[in-house]
């Protein structure tokens, strides 16, 4: 296995030697860890950590300020993997240098080693080409940007239609043009991903987009089932392991021993010598 640390250039040389680029959500250290030991090439620290982990309605309440807390958490443990931090909603769409300010905390405080932004309109492609020229590397984002959320319909796939679709292409080659390292396409239809994906030089990496993105990323609480019993799981997400069961189960027994007073055992406590207790019984008992 192929076990040199990860790095934005790299993802290009993937795409260039035919090799997917196995990416992640992960918002906490443990959970970082596991995933950077199982091989797990890019961590991204999303702003689906409003949704997935601190019990927001989406992702737009997600603040810099969260979301350096995150990435810190995520980059303390990635030895391998390259740590993507998102950009939060409104971050990098106000002015250029402000993205650039914003960009450069994930960066030097929080050991971000690249950005995402959503869209490809004139105000995310200038912070992008911003962001580049200082050596921030990004990656983009298009098709469903769930920052965009209120602005869409109810329908999640992006590009069904011909016009549509065109949008999403032309956006996908201003996000190229603009520098960054690879893209993000989200929800868009198998045939437009599998276009997208062979006129970049770039690689795409899909959620929701079917089987010829150069790469796959999924929320991390929808692979494990680390979710809330009834929080909305799109049917693109794949369930490769139960954890909320096997929570359950650990939890419940912890519950019962304590209850039933067969935790702590003595394994799991301290003693003192005998003479100490003696002389703490004393000592206490004269005054
Ligand atoms: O925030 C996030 O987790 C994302 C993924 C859906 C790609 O942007």
């Amino acid at each position: 296995m192929h076990l040199d640390k990860v790095t934005a250039p790299a993802l290009r040389t993937m795409k260039e030697h035919g090799r997917r680029v196995v990416a992640l959500t992960a918002y906490d250290y443990p959970t970082a860890q596991l995933l950077d030991q199982a091989g797990v090439d890019l961590l991204l620290v999303g702003d689906s950590v409003g949704d997935n982990a601190l019990g927001l309605e989406n992702t737009l309440p997600v603040t810099l300020e969260m979301m350096l807390h995150h990435t810190a958490a995520v980059s303390r443990a990635a030895k391998r993997a390259l740590v993507v931090a998102d950009m939060p909603f409104l971050t990098y769409q106000v002015d250029p240098s402000a993205a650039l300010e914003n960009a450069g905390r994930l960066v030097r405080e929080a050991g971000a080693e690249a950005v995402k932004v959503e869209g490809a309109g004139r105000r995310a492609i200038e912070a992008i080409e911003a962001l580049v020229e200082v050596g921030i590397p990004v990656l983009g984002h298009v098709g469903y940007t769930p920052q965009s959320t209120h602005a869409f319909g109810a329908s999640r796939v992006r590009g069904k239609d011909a016009a549509a679709a065109r949008l999403v292409l032309a956006a996908a080659h201003r996000l190229e043009s603009a520098g960054c390292s690879a893209i993000v396409l989200e929800c868009t239809p198998g045939p437009l991903s599998r276009r997208i994906t062979e006129e970049l030089a770039v690689p795409t990496i899909g959620i929701g987009a079917g089987p010829h993105c150069d790469g796959q990323v999924l929320i991390v609480n929808d692979v494990l089932n680390l979710g809330v019993a009834g929080t909305f799981r799109p049917r693109f997400a794949k369930q490769y392991a139960d954890l909320a069961a096997i929570i359950n189960e650990a939890v419940s027994s912890y519950a019962s021993e304590v209850r039933q007073d067969l935790f702590p055992g003595p394994e799991h406590s301290f003693d003192m010598p005998q003479e100490e207790l003696q002389r703490l019984t004393e000592e206490t008992t004269k005054s």
